[in-house]
C-alpha cells in the first residue's frame, strides 16, 4: 500500500496521467497539478479555506445561464483572460492590439447600413464613429463584416435588459467593409460602468476592497476571412477608470482622444 508525503503525493498524482493518449492534455493536467500542490503548501491552505474555495466556485457555476457567464467573468476580473490574450498574441507585426471579448458579445449582428445610428431612443451625447480595416501593408480590406457593442448612458448593455428579447439590439450593429475598408455609424457616447456585482464574482470584488468598473469603450470584433480575427475596444480618453480596470484590458494604442464637433 503506496504511503506518501506531501511533495511524493504530488509526483504520485502526475505519474496518474503518464497513459493519457493526447500529449497536450497530458502535459496540461500535469503542469496544473503541479500548480495546485504548490499553492496548497505555500499558502498552508486551512479546510476551512478550502471548502469556503469549492463552495465559491459552486456557486459560480450555479450562477450561470444561457446569457450569463460568471465563469469568463472569474477569469476577467483574475487577469487569467488578458493572460491568454498575451501570449496568444506575441507577435504582433504592428496589427491592432487586442483585448477581452467580454460576456456581452451575443453572436452575429444584425448588419446594418454605413452612417446608420445605433443607439435607437438611447438618450445620451451624439458620437460619430468612423475607421478603416487594412491588412499589415495597409491595403485596405473590402466586405468585412465588423460587429460594434457598448454600453449605454447608465451602464448597461442591451443584452442585460429584461426585455431584449422583445426590444432588441441597441448599441449594437455589424458593418461591412466598403471598397476602401471604411466603415462609419452613429450612436452615443458610452459611459464607463461597473460588471456585473450581483454574483460570486461581484462579491469576491467587494470583499476584497477592488472597485467592479471598466473604463468606457467599444467592442469591435472584425473577422476578415482568411485573417486572424481581431477582438478589440476602442477606450475613450480622459475616462477615470483607465488606470485601474477590474479586467486589466486597457492597452495605450487602444485610447483614443473624442472631439467635439459642431456639425
Ligand atoms: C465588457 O467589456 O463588456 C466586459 C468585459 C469583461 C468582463 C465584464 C464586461
Ligand atoms: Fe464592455
Amino acid at each position: 500500500m503506496p504511503q506518501f508525503n506531501e511533495t511524493e503525493l504530488t509526483a504520485a498524482v502526475i505519474r496518474s496521467f503518464e497513459q493519457t493518449p493526447d500529449r497536450r492534455v497530458k502535459f496540461l493536467m500535469q503542469e496544473l497539478v503541479r500548480s495546485l500542490h504548490d499553492f496548497v503548501r505555500k499558502t498552508d491552505l486551512t479546510f476551512d479555506e478550502w471548502g469556503y474555495s469549492i463552495d465559491f466556485l459552486t456557486r459560480v457555476g450555479q450562477k450561470c445561464s444561457a446569457s450569463r457567464q460568471e465563469f469568463i467573468l472569474l477569469s476577467d476580473v483574475s487577469g487569467v483572460s488578458m493572460l491568454v490574450d498575451a501570449v496568444n498574441h506575441r507577435e504582433r507585426d504592428g496589427a491592432t492590439e487586442t483585448t477581452v471579448l467580454g460576456p456581452f458579445y451575443v453572436g452575429e449582428h444584425k448588419p446594418m447600413p454605413h452612417g446608420s445610428d445605433i443607439s435607437t431612443t438611447l438618450p445620451g451625447e451624439r458620437m460619430f464613429v468612423q475607421s478603416r480595416v487594412t491588412d499589415l501593408q495597409g491595403k485596405p480590406l473590402a466586405g468585412v463584416p465588423v460587429d460594434v457593442w457598448h454600453a449605454d448612458d447608465d451602464g448597461f448593455y442591451d443584452s442585460q435588459k429584461p426585455n431584449y428579447d422583445e426590444v432588441g439590439a441597441s448599441a449594437r450593429a455589424r458593418f461591412v467593409t466598403d471598397s476602401d475598408g471604411k466603415f462609419f455609424f452613429r450612436t452615443i457616447l458610452p459611459c464607463s460602468y461597473p460588471i456585473p456585482t450581483d454574483g460570486p464574482v461581484g462579491e469576491m470584488i467587494m470583499q476584497t476592497r477592488r472597485h467592479p468598473m471598466r473604463p468606457a469603450h467599444v467592442h469591435f470584433l472584425i473577422a476578415a476571412p482568411g485573417y486572424e480575427p481581431l477582438v478589440t475596444h476602442v477606450f475613450i480618453e480622459g475616462d477615470k477608470y483607465l488606470a485601474s480596470d477590474v479586467v486589466f484590458g486597457v492597452k495605450e494604442d487602444l485610447v483614443s482622444r473624442v472631439e467635439k464637433r459642431s456639425d
